[in-house]
């Protein structure tokens, strides 16, 4: 193999950058020649591609977002899009191919894989940490740690005024991002999209909760959550308890700024072991990491096995509120 190519896909997620700065590296210990896509599958279809070489990469290990952009590309989809990406790869003599992101992007990856003659290897880069045969994905302890950083200074004015405070994390499927936080941030409940949300119960756990003399509740709700977001939710409690409440939704926030170094560390190390993976010829495979061991995990199996959430946290969550 002479010629890779590296695309980031999907949701841009921190520590990006810093992955794209180890592919393009250790290709280069591999003796590999190294091309950037631009704005994903997109940019791929039409053949958007950029030379990146050790010093291209230099002083893009701390910034956030993805310097070859991303896009969510729905030509990807279809069979007629995965012949035209095979195509333009082939065009290009890349043989192999690092595809960063989530769900979405390892759909497309698989299918490229299968197509047959170009090898494909997956990173996990998402923030919402969903992805299957990874512990962790790059991008999710920058956005916990950010979500944090905001709910501890909401704590600070729901205290001063005695509000309840709803604050809406990301995480479109799954509890990942709102579990963590909601531990980390001491919330007094945490609403997932894996657990049945009871507005009577959570009501009643407010008013008891002030009633014990707490100053505020904090409760972190997924932006998944089967009611349908954190406002009706906020709204049906407040018709129960009539008490002055606030919303806050963290949003696009949780996506942006400097990778922490768990996102960096992570980054550098799964971006090697997925050139590591195009060298020693395998295809079709998810470079994570697994109790601390890099785990190469069947990219269909990413998205068809479900990664479970800790259920000790769910219920540890519970008894930290008392
Ligand atoms: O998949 C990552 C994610 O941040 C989700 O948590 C969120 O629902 C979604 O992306 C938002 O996507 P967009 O940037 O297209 O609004």
């Amino acid at each position: 193999m002479k010629k890779i190519g590296v695309l980031t896909s999907g949701g841009d997620a921190p520590g990006m950058n810093a992955c794209i700065r180890a592919v393009v590296r250790c290709g280069a210990s591999h003796k590999l020649e190294v091309m950037g896509i631009r704005r994903g599958y997109a940019g791929l279809l039409e053949g958007d591609f950029l030379r990146l070489d050790a010093r291209s990469v230099a002083n893009i290990l701390q910034r956030g977002g993805t310097i070859l952009e991303t896009a969510r590309c729905e030509e990807m989809k279809s069979k007629g899009g995965i012949r035209k990406a095979a195509q333009a790869a082939h065009q290009e003599a890349i043989e192999g191919l690092i595809t960063i992101g989530g769900e979405g992007t390892f759909r497309g990856a698989a299918a490229l894989a299968e197509a047959g003659g170009i090898s494909v290897i997956g990173i996990p880069g998402t923030i919402d940490n969903d992805v299957y045969g990874t512990d962790y994905s790059i991008g999710f302890d920058t956005a916990i740690n950010t979500a944090l950083d905001a709910i501890d200074k909401i704590r600070d004015t729901a205290s001063s005024l005695q509000r309840p405070f709803f604050i809406e994390v990301m995480g479109k499927d799954r509890g990942f991002i709102a579990l963590d936080v909601g531990i980390a941030g001491g919330a007094e409940d945490i609403l997932i999209p894996e657990t049945k949300t009871k507005i009577e119960e959570l009501s009643l756990d407010i008013k008891r909760s002030f009633e014990r003399g707490k100053k505020c509740s904090i409760i972190v709700v997924a932006e998944g959550d089967e009611v349908g977001g954190v406002f009706p939710i906020a709204q049906q409690v407040w018709e129960r308890l009539r008490i002055d409440y606030r919303v806050s939704v963290l949003g696009h926030l949780q996506r942006g700024g400097s990778p922490t170094a768990r996102d960096r560390i992570l980054a550098s190390k799964l971006g090697a072991a997925a050139v590591d993976a195009l060298a020693n010829g395998k295809t079709g495979y998810m470079v994570g990491e697994v109790k601390g061991e890099i785990a190469l995990t069947p990219l269909k199996e990413t998205w068809e096995k479900r990664k479970e959430l800790d259920n000790n946290l769910i219920s540890l969550a519970k008894v930290l509120a008392t």
